[in-house]
């Protein structure tokens, strides 16, 4: 296992991974594909965290205008993320046959809500390539992914541009095929972290490690600093993660709960009240694995029998649903992505909440470390 560059309680911030961004306090706002906001992105980079914008369901001049926005509201570090993998097999040659066999299980709430049924359209794809190239172009400070390793041709120009690299690891297997690609910084993500899998070397079911687990196998299998992500939201949860041998963590669902991010009023509520307390994985939503509150949704879609088409599709499909359910303030319909520590989430401001976990942290920090330095205590080295 690699020696951290913390050597005390008060230095419990300065790792690896945080100097090298170049940032105060060792924490990502995890991106939040399709719900990310450029305020919340900036906000926790203008603390001394990384924020992170989930791009990857946007049109390249799209991400162009919200790296420049992002740039108007902050001069510090953050990351653009994307999804190396943007299409399942099959996405292309799907047709409508298929469509109405997976809109069936949704029509009679579509009905219910009033709206009217989509029609099959042939799928448009986004190309990964294309977004990337925006990202270079413009000199993101950080370039995150998930879903596989990019071209080689494209790490290189990160590295000849100077932007940081951190791709995701759900195996141990991944992290060691991300450090043989030369990726600058891998985030171990456990079972337990809300939103999509981004498993790449096998498929998601067979990728599900939970992060206490896959954090130190991580840490012992490569050089490169090391993020903990999934079902920390609380320092408890950090310094857990710092013990397990990360450098740094990746915090998604927590800040998913703050006004800031893009989750609707419905969504937080969901988060804040006590309603996630039971979370499931589905590729219902969107054809690939994910996380999200156990609702009448996600349970009539993880049904036997139901066709779920290859994603991206999937997710088309289902937002004809979700946007009627929105309007029509259903939390019952709607795709309440969330971790398995949803109900840890207390804070609905960004600030406060790296405020809270900041001290707190350094003042757990401080206790463990004088424990361990009492004379009658038993030593945790
Ligand atoms: C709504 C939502 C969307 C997410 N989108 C992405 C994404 O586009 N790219 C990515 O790398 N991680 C994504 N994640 C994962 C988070 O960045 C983070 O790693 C994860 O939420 C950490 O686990 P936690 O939810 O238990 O905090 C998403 C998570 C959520 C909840």
């Amino acid at each position: 296992m690699k020696q951290q560059s913390t050597n005390s309680s008060s230095q419990w911030n300065k790792t690896r991974f945080s100097s090298r961004i170049g940032i105060e306090y060792p924490i990502i706002q995890g991106p939040l594909g399709g719900l990310s906001t450029q305020r919340l992105t900036a906000t926790v980079s203008n603390f001394g965290g990384l924020g992170s914008f989930g791009a990857h369901g946007l049109t390249p001049s799209a991400i162009k205008d919200v790296i420049d926005e992002i740039r108007a509201l902050t001069s510090k570090p953050f990351a653009i993320n994307l999804w190396v993998s943007m299409e399942d097999e099959g996405a292309r040659s799907s047709g409508s046959e298929a469509f109405s066999r997976s809109l069936a299980p949704l029509a009679g709430h579509i009905h219910a809500l009033g709206g009217t049924l989509p029609t099959f359209k042939p799928y448009v794809p986004i190309k990964f390539e294309d977004q990337v190239r925006v990202l270079l172009d413009a000199k993101v400070p950080v370039f995150s992914f998930i879903v596989g390793v990019p071209p080689r041709e494209i790490l290189d120009e990160c590295r000849a541009q100077k932007i940081l690299t951190i791709g995701t690891a759900t195996t141990p297997d991944e992290a060691i095929v991300l450090e043989q690609a030369d990726v600058d910084i891998i985030v171990a993500s456990g079972f337990e972290a809300g939103g999509h899998r981004g498993s790449f070397l096998f498929p998601a079911e067979e990728s599900l490690t939970g992060t206490f687990s896959l954090v130190p196998q991580v840490a012992d299998a490569v050089s490169v600093p090391v993020i903990a992500a999934g079902g920390i939201a609380d320092a408890r949860g950090i310094v857990a993660a710092f013990a397990l041998g990360a450098e740094g963590v990746q915090i998604g669902t927590a800040f998913l709960a703050c006004d800031e991010s893009g989750a609707s009023a419905l969504h937080r509520n969901a988060i804040l009240t006590g309603k996630a307390g039971r979370t499931g994985l589905t590729k219902g939503f969107t054809g690939r694995l994910a996380r999200g509150v156990q609702n009448q949704l996600l349970e009539e879609l993880n049904r036997p029998g139901v066709e779920i088409l290859p994603y991206p599709l999937q997710r088309f499909l289902v937002r004809n649903l979700v946007t009627l359910a929105e309007e029509n303030r259903n939390p019952e319909l709607l795709q309440l992505w969330a971790g398995q520590s949803a109900n840890l989430s207390r804070q609905t401001d960004a600030t406060a909440l790296l405020q809270t976990l900041t001290s707190e942290v350094s003042a757990m920090a401080d206790r463990v470390l004088s424990w361990n330095r009492h004379p009658d205590s038993q030593s945790l080295r």
